[in-house]
């Protein structure tokens, strides 16, 4: 009952009362559970993350190894699995499939479901957390005709997930480093953002009691819209446009600003931050890093650099408050570690996974009502029925 107030978007409802990230929109700032992104993308690894988001704190070091041991004793999946990913075309969209597939997780994990329990939560959590990896890295391999396998059990969970990825049936696999490490920072960048689009999908599909993995699955449909994660892929697409079309930025930006073209500048605004995205500063960074240590040189990387430049100081943008968001920057580490475009927006739901995570059990435990939107009607009132040979 009572009055209902219209905010189409949400762009001014607190949905729920969460401890889990601070966001600073004005200031730029973003924090897990208190800790600046800043300092965990320097110093802590992505287990850790997932730990601390989902748990609250940072895991101790025997934490943090019974927390391994139960993803890694969880991280198989059902060899039938094989056959539905089998049923999909090479040219399905990533991002489709994988949501199919962790949908499907739950036919072959019936008991993951009706979780009321910390216990249960628990079991439901580590299993998520070890089949997810397996699930991206073989929709990888099933679309570049690579045999499905697993990676080793001695890894770290980013290693053995680069390991599922990229180990060829005929070569031996040996870590790199550079990308371990830029990987493990960017998965840490997208762990959790809060109320996003994807998050608030989970948190609304689970708040009917409806399981864990197929609230997952729903907020990866949510996340693959250009608007949200499809922005990665958007990103590079609209870079490559740019340079095939002669490098022409200029054209482009006036593209962008041009109310009657629905053409708009990929990766670049944001709901929340109306100063800076700090996940793109930290990305810029670590991309010009990467392609260094990589010995890339990346005309793409170029090209968005001046298309960058061109919107801080273009009255329109600095009017709007558009800055380059966390997508801007991403996909060019992506493709420098040898990522196909389609595969940018999973490698997001890889790393948004422990937020989701965290999001759902805290929603449960807070035991949330039901999310259920109101509306302010808008149509006819009343009609009276007229029969078809009437009408
Ligand atoms: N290019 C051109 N104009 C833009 C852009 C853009 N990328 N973003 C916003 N605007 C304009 C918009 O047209 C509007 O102008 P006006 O006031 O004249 O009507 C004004 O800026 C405010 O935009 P809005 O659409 O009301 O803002 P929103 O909070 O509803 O949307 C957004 C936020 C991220 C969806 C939007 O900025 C956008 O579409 N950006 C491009 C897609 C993108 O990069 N998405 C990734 C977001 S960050 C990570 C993630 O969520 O995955």
């Amino acid at each position: 009952g009572g009055v209902v107030t219209l905010d189409p978007g949400y762009k001014n409802t607190g949905a729920c009362e969460s401890a889990i990230t601070f966001l600073d929109g004005e200031k730029g700032v973003l924090r897990y559970r208190g800790y600046s992104i800043e300092e965990l993308a320097e110093k802590a690894h992505f287990l850790e993350v997932c730990y601390l988001l989902i748990f609250g704190e940072l895991p101790t070091t025997p934490q943090l190894n019974k927390f391994h041991a139960d993803i890694k004793a969880q991280s198989h999946v059902d060899e039938d699995v094989k056959k539905i990913l089998d049923g999909f075309p090479k040219s399905a969209h990533p991002m489709g499939v994988l949501s199919s597939l962790t949908s499907a997780l739950v036919a072959f994990n019936p008991s993951s479901v009706n979780v009321d329990s910390e216990e249960d939560m628990y079991k439901a959590i580590v299993k998520i957390l070890g089949k997810f990896p397996v699930l991206t890295a073989w929709t990888y391999r099933k679309r570049m005709g690579l045999p499905l396998d697993y990676g080793g059990d001695s890894l770290g969970y980013v290693d053995n997930f680069i390991k599922m990825m990229f180990k060829k049936p005929s070569a031996d696999y040996a870590t790199n480093d550079i990308i371990l490490e830029a990987l493990d920072k960017l998965l840490i960048l997208h762990a959790d953002h809060e109320q996003n689009c994807s998050t608030s999908t989970v948190r609304i599909v689970g708040s009917s009691h409806a399981g864990l993995f197929i609230s997952i699955s729903a907020g990866i449909a949510a996340l693959w819209g250009p608007l949200h994660g499809g922005a990665n892929q958007a990103v590079i697409e609209m870079l490559e446009a740019i340079k095939e079309d002669g490098g022409d930025t200029k054209k482009f930006m006036a593209k962008a600003k041009d109310k009657n073209d629905p053409f708009r500048l990929m990766g670049f605004g944001h709901r929340v931050y109306k100063n800076f995205d700090p996940r793109a500063k930290i990305i810029k960074k670590a991309a010009d890093a990467v392609l260094d240590d990589l010995g890339i040189d990346d005309e793409i990387l170029d090209i968005a650099k001046a298309l960058e430049k061109e919107a801080l100081e273009d009255p329109y943008f600095v009017e709007r408050k558009l800055y380059p968001n966390v997508d801007f920057y991403s996909g060019i580490i992506y493709r420098a570690l040898g990522i196909p475009v389609e595969m940018f927006t999973p490698m997001f739901a890889l790393g948004r996974l422990p937020g989701w995570i965290a999001q759902w059990r805290e929603m449960r435990l807070n035991k949330e009502p039901i999310g259920r939107p109101r509306q302010i009607y808008v149509g006819k009132t009343h009609r009276e029925f007229v029969p078809v040979e009437k009408r």
